[in-house]
């Protein structure tokens, strides 16, 4: 485990003038075969000594640092994979990920896994996009002489990691008051007024901090801006003067609000929550002697963080010197507005030069038997089994151990049979106080039985096929819940206890010098506790053995049989879906449609398509029937894809398909008629006005439908991923089908995206009026606005102002990433479940906010309407709350 810079000093002699600041740095290339030094004078070594996964190489046009150019993966099991780093405790460290994924497998499946700081979760790396590097990064207090840094849990394609990189701070940068129980996760670190994208980092920052420039383009990073931003810029040196402030390059740019306000709006990573953040300023313009500048911090709903104002010139003491006002701990949601407001005695408008967010990250302490665990493997530090590194149990445990599920969780079970053991069994075991099962059998193991009385939970024992020596202690006859006890072909003497449950199932033979209790005649063999009783008990653990492997290999089925009965919402579903199986569409007759149709009396729809008429089954299920016209399917091979594909919706909020009929050349297909009319209905139909459906309605059904086509992508054995949905219906279809002349999973989930478009501004798909000149299509006129930062533009008036705008940002932003042109830059339905599901979370929470608050007016108003532009003050609805006692602004 210990992977790092070998050829670290190697490096030293080799690049001395830069010895000072690369103290204290590790730079790991992941997958990397040598070392190397980067155009930035990083030096690079590659992560060779680490024994598991496998590397690979990618290219990336116009990627050129080589760290990027390969990584290290990981098989998507239920392991974890961890690097561990040396650091000095007590002292301060930056942890930099970063994972560039760049279809390493040819797979075009974007990986999407869990990053842990040892115990701790960090971050979810969803990739989105496959020549874009992700970057994490933490500040945090090391408290022990290691680090781990672990990746698990893939739910799609495979874990993988670019580079790994540590940099040591100085003296007491970044202390803060909670560093013990907390880590900080770096959520924005901004440089504003940047002349270029490109990011400040080392050797500018000595301590390679990645300073962003405010012109990096990506989804909700820095919009709103007010009018009159200006970039400014000084050659003057700044005084940065302590270390630990932003380096000068960084200070020397700067965004001047020439209109009395900066304003701006960008989704934090990992809020909401509570976070440290900073503000930097120094007066880089000349200033008349008749000019002040002064100005206050507007955050919505939080006016305690308003009070103080800024006055550069002043709190800085100086021009081109350093002011840095900041927030200890603060409560900030996942999309921030923030302004920068002049005051009315101010003749200058807002400066701010830079700026820094970080998340707290509560600390876990990781397992209880953590330091037990530890002293077990340094005994075998040259085995596999030990080299699997961070914490034992979290967040997932090792191969060979079972955790129960506390937040600090105890060792339950220790797999450890046929792993070359020698020499006594370990004494730290006999201190495990929530082991359950133990299992160390076909090792070497010699010595004695120790006393298992600190592990009063013991249920399973296994130390059969062993050497080992002495008598079987009493002690054990004092496990009250050990139910079975293996400790045959040993090298065992002297008497059995007899204190030995009766009902415990055990077995001794072959040991050659092993007495039975009672008698006192030397006896070998078997000893079953007792009589038949522990005879039939056996049985049945052998039964239940046979059974729990059975269990083991129809896992798959097992877990869809659940995964059925939590997606289903009803009973006819799930029989409709069991059907759905066989992929058997049911097959009406023309007359029976007729007879159902009383001869297509009641039209009830038409369109392009075709004409829809209302129907009655006999067994008393009314229909709708839709009659294609003739050349809507070309011919009968797709007309029969389109029923198999059709077949396969079942949705309560999407019309259920029934059947089909294909007679006479006429193509017809049967749906369930809807009394309270079709999601769209509600949504844009004429039910609007009397059954409007409100924002958390809409993601649940979206939850639902998700769940449903989720179910389809994953539920079915052996069926074919083909599409489902919304085939051939103009403005859901995925536009590579254009192309590719085929359906898959993300023409799904495209489809599904148009549907959460539709959600949030109650619009139809594809419409000639409601988008503007030369826009008849709901994915561009929403692209258009949710990019620039509009998200007003497309929300649903009808939804008022009952919804929280934070839920609202991430089912935006989720839906174009589903309508993303190429399949492969879509995410998972499931990530996409998940994603409605957060917001859902985050939707209900705010409401309970708000309605908490509801007396309180001046602050929170349920109806208060939400202004994002530029040139207004008011109060919004998210919920941002402050601690009061810590939130005032304090210069560090
Ligand atoms: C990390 O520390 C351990 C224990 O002090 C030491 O044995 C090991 O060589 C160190 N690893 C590196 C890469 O310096
Ligand atoms: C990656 O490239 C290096 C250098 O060209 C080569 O030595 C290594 O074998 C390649 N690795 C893989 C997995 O192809
Ligand atoms: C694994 O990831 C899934 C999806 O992101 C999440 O729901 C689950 O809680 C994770 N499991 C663990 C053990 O963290
Ligand atoms: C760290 O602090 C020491 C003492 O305060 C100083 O001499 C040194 O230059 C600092 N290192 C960096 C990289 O700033
Ligand atoms: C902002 O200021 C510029 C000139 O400084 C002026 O042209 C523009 O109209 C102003 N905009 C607003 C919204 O006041
Ligand atoms: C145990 O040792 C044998 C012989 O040296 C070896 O073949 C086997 O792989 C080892 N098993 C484990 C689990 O280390
Ligand atoms: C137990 O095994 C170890 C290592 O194989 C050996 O050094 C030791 O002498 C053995 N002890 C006894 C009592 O046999
Ligand atoms: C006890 O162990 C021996 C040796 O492995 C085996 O032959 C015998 O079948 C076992 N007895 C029972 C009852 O399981
Ligand atoms: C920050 O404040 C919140 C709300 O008062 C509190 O729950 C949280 O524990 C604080 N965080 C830290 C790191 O102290």
């Amino acid at each position: 485990m210990e992977i790092w810079v070998l050829g670290f000093s190697i490096f030293l002699c080799h690049v001395c003038f830069s010895y000072a600041q690369m103290q204290g740095f590790v730079s790991l290339d992941c997958g990397g075969t040598n070392s190397h030094t980067d155009e930035l004078g990083i030096q690079w070594v590659p992560d060779d000594q680490f024994q598991f996964g496998q590397t690979a190489n990618i290219s990336i046009p116009d990627e050129t640092h080589q760290q990027y150019m390969t990584l290290r993966y990981f098989p998507n099991d239920n392991r974890k994979y961890c690097y561990t780093l040396n650091v000095t405790s007590r002292t301060r460290y930056l942890v930099r990920a970063t994972f560039l994924y760049g279809n390493f497998d040819n797979n075009n499946v974007y990986p999407k896994f869990d990053v842990s700081m040892g115990p701790t979760p960090w971050s979810t790396i969803v990739i989105s996009d496959a020549s874009t590097v992700e970057m994490i990064e933490m500040i945090f207090l090391a408290i022990e002489p290691t680090i781990s840094v672990c990746l698990s849990n893939a739910t799609t394609g495979q874990p993988f990691i670019s580079t790994l990189e540590l940099r040591q701070f100085n003296g007491s940068m970044y202390i803060a008051d909670f560093e013990n129980q907390y880590y900080m996760s770096v959520s924005a670190r901004i440089n504003f007024g940047a002349d270029s994208a490109d990011p400040v980092r080392y050797p500018d920052d000595p301590y390679d901090r990645v300073w962003e420039s405010d012109s990096v383009k990506k989804p909700n990073f820095l919009v709103d801006v007010a009018s009159g931003t200006e970039k400014i810029s000084t050659k003057m040196p700044i005084n940065v003067d302590r270390d630990d402030r932003p380096p000068q390059k960084v200070m020397q740019t700067a965004v001047v609000g020439r209109n009395g306000t900066l304003s701006y709006r960008l989704n934090l990573d990992g809020f909401p929550g509570g976070g440290w953040a900073f503000t930097y300023f120094a007066e880089i313009e000349d200033i008349g002697p008749n000019d002040v500048r002064k100005f206050r911090l507007v955050l919505p709903d939080a006016p305690q963080a308003s009070k103080a104002a800024v006055n550069i010139l002043e709190n800085a003491q100086g021009k081109d010197r350093l002011y840095e006002p900041g927030f200890m701990n603060l409560t900030l949601p996942f999309v921030l507005s923030f302004r920068f407001v002049k005051t009315s005695d101010s003749t200058l408008g807002p400066l701010v030069n830079a700026m820094e967010i970080n998340k707290y990250l509560k600390r876990n302490g990781g397992t209880l038997d953590g330091s037990t665990i530890t002293k077990l493997i340094s005994q075998y530090s040259s085995a596999d089994w030990a080299q699997e590194g961070g914490d034992p149990c979290l967040p997932v445990p090792w191969s060979w151990l079972e955790c129960n599920s506390d937040p600090q969780p105890l060792v339950t079970a220790i797999h450890l049979s046929r792993k070359n053991l020698t020499g006594n069994i370990p004494s730290e075991l006999t201190n495990l106080g929530g082991l359950i099962e133990l299992w160390l059998d076909g090792n070497s193991l010699n010595g004695s039985v120790p006393d298992f009385s600190g592990c009063p939970n013991l249920k399973i024992i296994h130390l059969e096929n062993n050497q080992l020596t002495g008598s079987v202690p009493s002690s054990l006859g004092d496990l009250q819940n050990l139910k079975e006890l293996y400790l045959q072909n040993n090298r065992l003497s002297g008497k059995m206890p007899s204190n030995l449950g009766s009902d415990l199932v055990s077995n001794f033979s072959g040991n050659v010098n092993l007495r039975k209790a009672s008698s006192g005649t030397s006896q070998t063999g078997i000893i079953v506790g007792s009589s038949i009783g522990a005879a039939v008990l056996l049985i049945a653990t052998i039964l239940s053995c046979l059974f729990l492997r059975k269990g083991k290999n129809s896992k798959k089925r097992y877990n869809d049989q659940a995964r059925l009965r939590n997606v289903l919402p009803s009973q006819k579903l799930s029989s409709s879906l069991e059907n759905t199986a066989t992929e058997a569409a049911h097959c009406f007759t023309f007359s029976e449609l007729e007879e159902a149709t009383k001869d297509f009396e009641k039209k009830i729809g038409s369109g392009g398509y075709g004409v829809v008429y209302y129907g009655k089954l006999k067994d008393g299920r009314e229909i709708a029937v839709k009659v294609l016209t003739s050349n809507s399917f070309q011919g009968k091979r797709e007309f029969s894809n389109e029923v198999t594909l059709l077949s396969r919706i079942h949705h309560r909020n999407l019309v259920q398909f029934l059947g089909y009929c294909q007679e006479d050349g006429k193509s017809i297909l049967v749906y369930e008629f809807m009394h309270n009319g079709t999601l769209k209905e509600h949504l844009y139909g004429p039910l609007t006005r009397e059954r409007g459906i409100n924002w958390i309605q809409r993601l649940e059904i979206a939850e639902d439908a998700a769940r449903g086509i989720e179910y389809l992508h994953t539920g079915l054995d052996g069926a074919s991923h083909v599409s489902s949905i919304v085939r051939g219906t103009v403005g859901y279809l995925d536009p590579e089908y254009y192309i590719s002349q085929q359906l898959t999973d993300k023409s799904d989930v495209y489809s599904f995206g148009v549907i959460l478009l539709e959600l949030i501004s109650g619009q139809e798909a594809i419409s000639n009026e409601n988008f503007g000149v030369n826009c008849r299509n709901i994915v561009q006129w929403a692209k258009m606005h949710i990019e620039s930062g509009d998200i007003q533009g497309i929300i649903d008036p009808s939804l008022r102002d009952e919804y929280d705008i934070q839920s609202m940002w991430k089912i935006a932003e989720k839906a174009l990433m589903c309508v993303q042109a190429h399949g492969h830059m879509r995410p998972s339905i499931s990530e996409v479940l998940k994603e409605v599901q957060d917001a859902i979370m985050i939707d209900k929470e705010a409401k309970a906010a708000r309605e908490g608050n509801s007396n309180d007016m001046s602050i929170h108003s349920m109806h208060s309407s939400l202004h994002l532009g530029s040139s207004d003050l008011g109060p919004t609805d998210s919920y941002l709350s402050i601690d009061e006692s810590i939130a005032r602004p304090s210069a560090r």
